[in-house]
């Protein structure tokens, strides 16, 4: 189940909010000017659906998403939790940074803890099968995959060439709650 916890920068032991309601999610995501959508398949997609098909079954929200925010590329990316490099996939976005890029990422299948530092709060917000979630370009934030990795996203860029992680060096990240402990609390 999808969901959104609220901190304050200072207390990561204790959310301020808690949310499940897919509706109540997005329009406080949406005051912090992040996008939170829910999106349909338009075909029943197989396990083994080539890039084509997963596209293809999302063409029409793919579509809208780009003329509404001037999207050039679309790709689809899978993780399984048997990839020889997932430790080091998942250090890769697991402290704080920005990129000059919106962070666009619709999941088909699996799930991911994205965390966003607005102002002074975290947003931390699991996204589930059929989120899609729209990080703008210069927000802070981190992403946790999770030990065990899963998910197959779609992605959206204006530029791929210019998605990439600007750290800021700052350690906030480990101070609040991983993947695993987010699913700990749950269940
Ligand atoms: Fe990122």
């Amino acid at each position: 189940m999808s969901r959104l916890r609220i901190f304050s920068e200072t207390q990561p032991q204790q959310a301020l909010l808690t949310l499940h309601e897919h509706a109540a999610i997005a329009r406080e995501l949406a005051q912090a000017g992040v996008r939170f959508e829910r999106w349909q398949a338009a075909q029943p997609l197989q396990p083994d659906a080539t890039q084509d098909e997963v596209i293809a079954a999302y063409r029409t929200d793919i579509d809208r998403l780009i003329a509404a925010a001037g999207y050039r590329a679309v790709d689809v990316i899978s993780l399984a939790p048997d990839h020889p490099d997932r430790a080091t996939l998942r250090k890769k976005f697991l402290d704080e940074h920005t990129h000059a890029e919106d962070e666009v990422r619709f999941f088909v299948a699996g799930s991911g803890l994205f965390s966003l530092h607005i102002g002074t709060r975290i947003l931390e917000v699991l996204c589930e099968q059929g989120d899609l979630i729209g990080v703008p370009d210069g927000t802070r934030h981190w992403f946790d995959m999770g030990p065990a990795p899963h998910f197959v996203a779609i992605r959206l860029f204006g530029n791929p060439q210019g998605w990439v992680a600007r750290f800021t060096g700052d350690d906030i990240a480990a101070r609040f709650p991983r993947y695993e402990a987010g699913q700990a609390a749950a269940a």
